[in-house]
């Protein structure tokens, strides 16, 4: 199986500072083909980042609306449901998640890894990562968003625009920090949580698995596993399953 990262930092960036502003800039010639999922915003977001850096072709989209096969979206054509990535349409090499909810997230990467597909890393010319941070397999940083040195992120996790992780985070599978969300350093967060948009959690906090921070919330104390918590300061509202 191929291991593509489209674009990752440079060993060598500790040279230059405490930060590698990865880029491989633009225009880059696209050649390994590649099968975005889903027909929404997300994957509206990913489609555009692909053209941005290039080094991956989108060949098609997978959505299990039916009522959109045969459509475009963004140009790309819908080909049919999720389950015709067993087939590789398209001779397609690399699979890019385009869904932001965690549980079908996780579901379509595990199930494209057994089809034997790279789940490569996205990472935008603007998002700024620090030299010592591993970027493990479908980890998604969009456009400014930040990882500090020290943090550790698992696999298949979303930084969606503007969010930023500061130092010394751990941030488990499969979790999506909203736009604008703001982890400052040492925090923990279970694996499928949600850190909804421009919610800030304070220094060495643990959220919970699969627990969902509303968004502009500003948490304050830990949040436990499975739970919907917002508010300023956040508190936990009910027990959650929305995953
Ligand atoms: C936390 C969240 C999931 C709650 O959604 P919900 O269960 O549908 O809640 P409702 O919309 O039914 O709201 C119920 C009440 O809670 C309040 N409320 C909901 N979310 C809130 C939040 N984040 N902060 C403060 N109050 C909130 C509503 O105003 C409403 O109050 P009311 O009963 O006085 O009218 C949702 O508000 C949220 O924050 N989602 C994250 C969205 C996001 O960031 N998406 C980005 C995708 S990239």
């Amino acid at each position: 199986m191929i291991k593509l990262q489209l674009l990752l930092a440079k060993p060598n960036a500790r040279d230059k500072g405490s930060y590698a502003k990865v880029s491989t800039g633009n225009s880059v010639s696209a050649s390994i083909p590649a099968i975005v999922i889903g027909a929404g915003g997300h994957a509206r977001v990913l489609i555009s980042l692909l053209r941005l850096v290039g080094e991956l072709k989108p060949v098609g989209i997978l959505d299990d609306d039916e009522t959109r096969w045969g459509e475009e979206y963004d140009g790309v054509p819908i080909l049919g449901s999720a389950s015709l990535l067993k087939e590789h349409p398209g001779n397609a090499e690399a699979c890019v998640i385009g869904i932001g909810r965690n549980s079908v997230r996780a579901r379509l990467f595990m199930f494209a890894r057994q089809h034997g597909y790279s789940l490569p890393v996205l990472v935008h010319p603007s998002a700024v990562v620090a030299a010592d941070v591993s970027l493990p397999a479908g980890v998604q940083l969009l456009a400014n968003s930040v990882v500090n040195p020290g943090t550790k992120l698992g696999e298949n996790v979303i930084l969606n625009t503007g969010a930023q992780a500061d130092h010394d985070n751990r941030i488990g599978s499969h979790v999506h920090l909203h736009p604008a969300a703001i982890l400052a350093g040492g925090v923990e967060v279970g694996e499928f949580t949600y850190i909804g948009t421009n919610a800030a959690v304070n220094p060495y906090l643990s959220i919970g698995a699969r627990s969902m921070v509303g968004s502009g919330s500003m948490v304050t104390k830990d949040i436990p596993d499975g739970v919907m918590a917002y508010g300023v300061p956040a508190r936990v509202i009910r027990p959650w399953d929305g995953v």
